[in-house]
């Protein structure tokens, strides 16, 4: 049986009256790795906002592993695992690599406490030098954040967001800024990614997003234009009237 692990029903949010996310309904089951693109300003980020307890529904509510979670804070749904990444993870840049993602697991912990005793902490060690090796950052583990390069910095934030083991996964534009060679490592961590965690992507290079996903939903005006496989939405008229031939 699939499990639905994400449920937005008639998800709204005006800002002074301008309605920028329109009811919009999503729901996504275990595992899926979905696609969310749209035109600048068509509502990405704010449905993330909404979904992720940082802004607050003006109607609609949010169901997440079964549970009703709308209006509660971020802090209490990304207890109940869910992470969002890119836009609002901080690294510590004096602190090593490792160090943040053990930062990342103790979430709620005085950081200094966590410093003095992670040494004999040896489960919580293995986990964290587990995940930096499958996303290639082990050879960096002792260097500090701030010396790491745009591209791996990028990879830590993901590296940050998988450190509780999330059943959802929502990515805000992972790959902005970043070199060709980069983006294919961010691509390539994604694609691995694959079926292990739920995951929303939200992304400009629809190319990129086509390769990834299964599902994709456009946005438009706040709306949902569109929901299908990637072949559905490369075909749908309304969706290349305002995203592939914008010219048009
Ligand atoms: N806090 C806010 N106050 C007022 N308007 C806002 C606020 N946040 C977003 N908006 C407006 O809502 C609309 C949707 O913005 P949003 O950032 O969700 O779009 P987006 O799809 O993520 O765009 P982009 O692709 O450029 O990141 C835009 O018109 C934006 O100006
Ligand atoms: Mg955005």
């Amino acid at each position: 049986m699939t499990e639905t692990v994400l449920e937005t029903v008639g998800l709204t949010k005006e800002f002074d009256g301008f309605v920028a996310v329109n009811d919009v309904d999503l729901e996504l089951t275990q595992g899926e790795f979905r696609g969310l693109i749209g035109p600048n300003g068509a509502g990405k980020t704010t449905v993330f906002n909404l979904i992720s307890g940082l802004a607050e529904p003006s109607s609609g509510s949010v169901r997440f592993n079964g549970k009703e979670i709308t209006g509660l804070d971020p802090h209490e749904i990304t207890s109940r695992g869910m992470a969002l990444s890119f836009q609002i993870t901080s690294i510590f840049p004096e602190l090593t690599v490792r160090e943040n993602v053990l930062g990342a697991l103790h979430s709620g912990e005085a950081l200094s406490n966590l410093l003095s005793r992670y040494g004999t902490d040896e489960t919580k060690l293995d986990r964290v030098d587990g995940l930096l090796a499958q996303v290639d950052l082990d050879v960096h583990v002792e260097k500090q954040a701030g010396e790491l390069s745009h591209g791996d910095r990028k990879v830590l934030e993901l590296a940050l967001a998988l450190a509780n083991d999330p059943d959802l996964l929502l990515l805000d534009e992972p790959t902005a800024g970043l070199s060709a060679s980069e983006t294919d490592t961010i691509k390539r961590l994604l694609a691995e990614l694959r079926g292990t965690v739920t995951i929303i992507l939200i992304e400009h290079d629809v190319d990129l997003v086509m390769e990834l996903v299964e599902r994709i939903t456009v946005l438009h005006n706040g709306q949902v234009l569109a929901e299908g496989t990637p072949d559905q939405i490369q075909a749908d008229e309304r969706v290349r009237k305002i995203y592939f031939r914008r010219d048009h």
